[in-house]
């Protein structure tokens, strides 16, 4: 888990973790008349895009919500769309992001995909291990409570007493360990919830609501997210900047 700044504290002009809900796709289709998996093709270029920008700004991770544990309750011709996306996807980006110094990982439920799309995700994490200019994580059959579960069981199964489980060691075990918490949180969509994404990882995320549809999202628009983050102050449950140093004084 992140090593929080202390209390009162103006963001950093630049946040080391962006997470994004990247909704918006269907609705983006359906305007122009197309079924939707043209909408979620024009999303894979927004988001091999948005890897492009955020690393040209200096963003250490960037954490994107791809396929959630309860979009399986779409229709079987959009889910299956959306699998077979994931191949051509991988087949048509994976060079490009690799040369960028893109490190990939998946996180979520793999037992649940089939296999080539679970040999996808391996080729993908092998051939972009050694990168280290931006760490990619792909939310995928991810589900913010399936995440909690998953730890609690793994410590479990270490036999984890319960003294030894905390915030820090729970934290270890979940999906996200390899990346500090997010510090922008972004939805596209236009709508105002979570989703079950990344739920332990928000505690002190600042959120930012979009309604650019996923498909149009780009430069202006990671901009003008990076912009209102920029002018938020982060108190983490302290006090106002200065105030801190007053009180204790
Ligand atoms: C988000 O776009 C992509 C996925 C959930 C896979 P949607 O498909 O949810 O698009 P809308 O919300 O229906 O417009
Ligand atoms: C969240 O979007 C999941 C992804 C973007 C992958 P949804 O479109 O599934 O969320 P709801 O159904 O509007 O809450
Ligand atoms: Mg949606």
């Amino acid at each position: 888990m992140q090593k929080q700044q202390a209390p009162g504290h103006h963001a950093a002009r630049i946040p080391r973790h962006v997470a994004i809900v990247m909704d918006g796709n269907g609705r983006w289709a359906k305007r122009r008349f197309m079924p939707r998996i043209f909408g979620h093709k024009h999303g894979v270029d927004a988001l091999v895009r948005t890897v492009q920008a955020c690393a040209d700004r200096g963003i250490e991770y960037l954490t994107v919500f791809a396929f959630s544990s309860e979009n399986w309750r779409r229709p079987s011709d959009e889910v299956s769309g959306l699998m077979n996306l994931v191949l051509v996807a991988v087949s048509k980006y994976l060079g490009k992001l690799q040369k960028e110094g893109v490190r990939i990982h998946i996180v979520g439920d793999r037992a649940a995909v089939s296999e080539r799309v679970r040999s996808a995700w391996q080729q993908v994490e092998t051939a972009t291990a050694h990168n280290r200019r931006i760490t990619l994580s792909v939310a995928f059959n991810y589900g913010g409570r399936w995440d909690v579960v998953q730890a609690c069981r793994r410590a479990l199964a270490l036999g984890l007493s319960p003294e030894e489980l905390d915030e820090r060691r729970l934290g270890q075990l979940m999906a996200m360990s390899h990346a500090p918490d997010p510090d922008l949180f972004i939805r596209t969509g236009g709508e105002l919830r979570i989703s079950n994404f990344l739920l332990w990882q928000v505690a002190y995320s600042e959120l930012v609501f979009s309604n650019c549809l996923w498909p149009e999202f780009g430069e202006a628009e990671l901009d003008a997210a990076l912009q209102e983050y920029a002018g938020r102050e982060r108190r983490y449950g302290g006090v106002p900047d200065g105030q801190s140093q007053a009180l204790s004084a």
